[in-house]
């Protein structure tokens, strides 16, 4: 006979309406994997403001490109750690999404003029990321939250900038996917985190956190004067305040906790 739902534990019904919210991210990626190569024209023609540099275009895109790489590696690991069915099903997909945009980028700089070197900010951001050994909720932090959300907003200043008609199509659909990916993570920790002990959520706040300063610097030198004038020079700062605003919703901080963390 079937219980009357009604009457389940309460922790029952959240854990089903948790792992059935992660089956529909895998679906809706599913069904925009299958027709995402439909989606962009590859005889469209490259084209860039006459003030933009090539180099510079390249040299853009090619740290999305190296982030998509990284993103890769991440995954991969999160698939030998993670024991939730349903999560590893969505990573699966995510996999299956990065290397598409891997290639969608590879192909678009072939065609721009090669692939630029990562800067050192950039592989700074990645190297330490990637280097965290904690539990793998300090990976998602990094990766899903903190890294694929500006990467994601990076995108669409790079699209507002740049307004090539053949990038938009990349642009678009790689968005898709990214904001799928950022909805993941901040699903899956929302749950997770509610069982982590204080000291090891407040760990991966204060490497995360330190992490982003660490980098910001080396990557605010890398940029071009028009680039960093237009994000101000308290970019990291006013960047920052979002980031944590996302990790206080995910509840990995405590807003009551921040002001005591943020001075260590
Ligand atoms: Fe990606
Ligand atoms: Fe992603």
């Amino acid at each position: 006979m079937k219980s009357d739902p009604a009457m389940r534990p309460l922790e029952t019904s959240d854990a089903a309406i948790h792992a059935d919210r992660l089956d529909r991210l895998t679906e809706k990626g599913l069904r925009a994997a299958a027709v995402a190569d439909n989606g962009i024209d590859w005889d469209t023609r490259i084209k860039k403001p006459a003030w933009l540099r090539m180099q510079y275009v390249r040299t853009a895109i090619s740290q999305l490109y190296f982030g998509e790489l990284a993103t890769i590696t991440m995954c991969e690991r999160l698939l030998r750690e993670l024991d939730d069915g349903n999560a590893i099903r969505f990573v699966r997909t995510q996999i299956a999404d990065e290397q598409r945009h891997v290639r969608y980028y590879e192909r678009y700089l072939a065609r721009a003029g090669g692939i630029e070197d990562i800067c050192d900010g950039v592989a700074m951001a990645y190297e330490g990321a990637l280097a965290w050994r904690g539990s793998y909720h300090g990976a998602i932090v990094a990766f899903h939250i903190v890294l694929e959300g500006e990467g994601l907003r990076l995108q669409q200043l790079y699209g507002d900038w740049f307004p090539c008609p053949l990038y938009k199509q990349i642009n678009t659909l790689i968005a898709r996917d990214e904001g799928r990916h950022v909805a993941f993570g901040k699903i899956f920790l929302r749950r997770q985190l509610q069982a982590l002990p204080l000291e090891e959520r407040i760990a991966i706040y204060q490497w995360v956190r330190a992490l982003w300063f660490d980098c910001a610097g080396p990557i605010q030198a890398d940029m071009p004067g028009i680039v960093f004038r237009a994000v101000g020079r308290r970019w990291a700062e006013n960047r920052w305040r979002r980031q944590r605003e996302a990790l206080i919703d995910i509840g990995l901080i405590h807003p009551h906790e921040t002001a005591q963390f943020d001075r260590c």
